[in-house]
């Protein structure tokens, strides 16, 4: 990343670090639970038993895989792929791969934020599907969009996998699913994985390791502000908590000061202090049903042309064009 990029985002984090710890109640946002060690946390909790959402997506895409392909493109016509948040990839490997091994005309275009994320993606891709022709796009979600919008020769397919939209309140979704409706020529499609209701306690548990994972992951924006912002946050001093509501599907994670503290940030020149069994926001993880994504989709000016799910039930994938 550019020298002036770091330090516009760590101005951001301040920034926002600031806003939210001096709020009644205290927030901080759950993008910043991810840097190098995020990441790989994430990648841990992405392989814990309890955390079902990504194997649940794996089997949409492994039993659907033909006839995704099918509506993404008829085999004839060249079509772009781009991917919101590509991670490692390891989801998007099985369409891929079925694309390729079929003779459809594609270019695939993951953006991410991390240069580094996406040049190793490279790297595995042109190893593992040689054929591959892979354009990728480095920035964040916003500045990309302008890019996407721009390719208006051939067809536009967006992957938004993992429910990554489930950490973004409603409002935020709604502007969200209305930009990139913006950038979305009439026979574009969106195709994006949207965790649905469950019995709460599966919920929960996703949430709730014994293990310690998530709460490593949610203590990490801590640990950040300790590094980044000179912070000097006990962690120990922090439980993770995590409730679910049923009746509205929203998950929530809080970390929960155990006693009365006050942490000093010194990039901040900011003293905060802890009541007991104060709670720090961090992040909530939406989980949706049929109705409230047409509800959201119609909002945005989208509209659902089909989706999938697995054998369960608990994950599904939405198939939206414009409306
Ligand atoms: C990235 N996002 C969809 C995950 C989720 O399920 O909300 C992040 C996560 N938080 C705790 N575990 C996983």
């Amino acid at each position: 990343m550019q020298e002036n990029t770091t330090q516009h985002l760590t101005s951001v984090f301040a920034n926002e670090v600031r806003e939210g710890l001096t709020s009644f109640p205290k927030y901080l946002s759950s993008k910043y639970f991810y840097d190098e060690t995020g990441d790989r946390l994430f990648q841990q909790i992405m392989d814990m038993p309890e955390y079902y959402l990504t194997d649940s997506e794996l089997e949409i895409l492994l039993d659907h895989v033909a006839e995704i392909a099918k509506l993404f493109s008829h085999k004839d016509e060249d079509f772009s792929l781009f991917e919101l948040g590509a991670g490692d990839g390891k989801k998007t490997k099985i369409l891929l791969r079925h694309l390729i091994d079929n003779g459809y005309r594609f270019d695939y275009r993951p953006i991410d934020i991390s240069q580094n994320a996406l040049d190793s993606l490279e790297k595995t891709l042109i190893k593992e599907l040689p054929p591959i022709t892979i354009n990728p796009l480095q920035g964040t979600y916003f500045e990309t969009l302008a890019a996407i919008g721009k390719q208006q020769e051939k067809r536009k397919v967006i992957l938004f996998l993992g429910s990554n939209i489930g950490n973004l309140l409603h409002p935020n979704a709604i502007s969200f699913l209305r930009q990139l409706k913006d950038v979305m020529a009439p026979d574009d499609l969106l195709f994006m994985g949207m965790d649905q209701k469950k019995h709460p306690q599966v919920v929960l548990d996703a949430y709730n390791d014994k293990t310690g994972i998530t709460e490593a992951f949610n203590k990490n924006v801590l640990q950040r502000i300790n590094m980044e912002l000179g912070g000097n946050f006990d962690l120990e001093g922090f439980l993770h908590w995590e409730v679910y509501d049923p009746e509205n599907g929203t998950a929530k994670s809080y970390l929960v000061s155990k006693k009365a503290q006050e942490v000093f940030i010194d990039a901040l020149d900011l003293g905060v202090s802890f009541k007991p069994w104060e709670t720090i926001h961090t992040e909530i993880s939406q989980k949706y049903d049929d109705e409230v994504v047409k509800w959201l989709a119609n909002e945005a000016g989208l509209q659902i042309l089909t989706s999938f799910e697995d054998k369960k039930g608990y994950f599904k994938d939405y198939i939206f064009k414009k409306n």
